[in-house]
């Protein structure tokens, strides 16, 4: 129900059923916060560097920034500025939207899976269908008034990038520069616009609890003010400190499959605070739901067969989302 919006009320005190057992909780002060993920600067000259720089952090962080990604400035800001419009518009506007169906091309939702859950987290997102762009702006917020205008360029934008980083990806697996765009087939697109609002008690909840990417990439444009994002690395929770003007790429659980497990899908959470809200923005590249995930026969030998079974993302993703968010890594049912 709309009324289940966080955005939507004050909380001085913490609701029972976003607490979390004692097992599960964050342990804020645990968490590394000085060592950082790898920067990959896109507007250098020299290309073989940026590609080795690649396929290092892809190897051992599963994630990676970049910056002088050619997205203005001017743009990125103005979306970030539009999504925080959004969820102060009235409470009256946003239960318009409201949906906690996980089917729906376009909703106004909060926690991950509602409907389900006995726990849940501190988080409302606005999950959008990005391509093709004219099949789905016409269902999208009339309101904020530049709504559709800011984020359809936005969302093209992205793709764009997108790309490039998946063609700079294949090279670094040694494979041609179009392999992966073209293996993913005419991708889908989705975004989820994430705002975790404070929280009086962060050490008992999540804004995401941690879990790995269903999709084949990500694009995250952070809060260039608020941190949240964490990354797990050898056993240690890693902040992600946010950082102007660039994104953040974490390789989704198709692009470890596709490159035999050499590149990784890791484990990632958003936490939250009691100062101040933040706010998100993932764009997801999706392989198209027919698409077979196989790994190029490059990346096979006697030495490395292959690790996972060959699966159609439509498959994939119904087995995603039909268990919790935080169970074992959903590629190891693909074994
Ligand atoms: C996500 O994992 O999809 C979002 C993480 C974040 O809000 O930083
Ligand atoms: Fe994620």
């Amino acid at each position: 129900m709309a009324d289940q919006l966080l955005s939507t009320a004050t909380h001085e005190v913490m609701p029972e059923n976003y607490i979390r057992p004692e097992s599960q909780r964050p342990h804020l002060s645990q968490v590394i916060t000085d060592t950082n993920i790898p920067i990959v600067d896109l507007g250098s000259p020299d290309k073989p560097q940026i590609i080795s720089q690649i396929a290092k952090a892809c190897q051992s962080y599963g994630f990676f920034q970049v910056v002088n990604h050619g997205l203005a400035t001017e743009l990125t800001l103005k979306m970030m500025a539009i999504a925080l419009e959004f969820f102060r518009l009235p409470a009256e506007e946003k239960a318009k939207l409201y949906s906690d169906d996980p089917a729906k091309k376009m909703r106004l939702s909060t926690s991950f899976n509602i409907r389900r859950e006995t726990v849940h987290n501190w988080r409302d997102y606005l999950r959008l269908h990005c391509y093709p762009l004219e099949d789905y702006v016409p269902d999208w917020p009339s309101k904020p008034s530049s709504f559709k205008e800011v984020v359809s360029t936005y969302c093209k934008e992205v793709r764009q990038l997108g790309f490039r980083i998946l063609g700079l990806i294949s090279l670094s697996l040694g494979l041609e520069e179009e392999y992966m765009v073209r293996v993913l087939g005419e991708q889908e697109q989705h975004m989820a616009i994430n705002y975790y609002p404070k929280c009086p008690e962060p050490e008992l909840t999540y804004g995401l609890p941690a879990h790995t990417d269903p999709n084949a990439l990500t694009i995250l444009l952070q809060d260039p003010h608020v941190a949240g994002l964490q990354v797990l690395k050898d056993g240690n929770w890693i902040a992600v400190s946010p950082r102007p003007n660039a994104f953040v790429i974490n390789i989704g659980d198709q692009l470890q499959a596709l490159s035999n497990g050499r590149y990784k899908s890791v484990w990632h959470r958003a936490v939250v605070n009691s100062n101040k809200a933040r706010m998100s923005v993932a764009s997801f590249l999706c392989p198209c739901n027919c698409v077979l995930i196989s790994p190029p026969e490059k990346l096979i030998s006697d030495r490395s067969p292959a690790v996972y079974r060959n699966y159609t993302y439509d498959e994939y993703y119904k087995k995603f989302w039909s268990r919790n968010l935080d169970d074992e890594h959903c590629l190891e049912l693909f074994k």
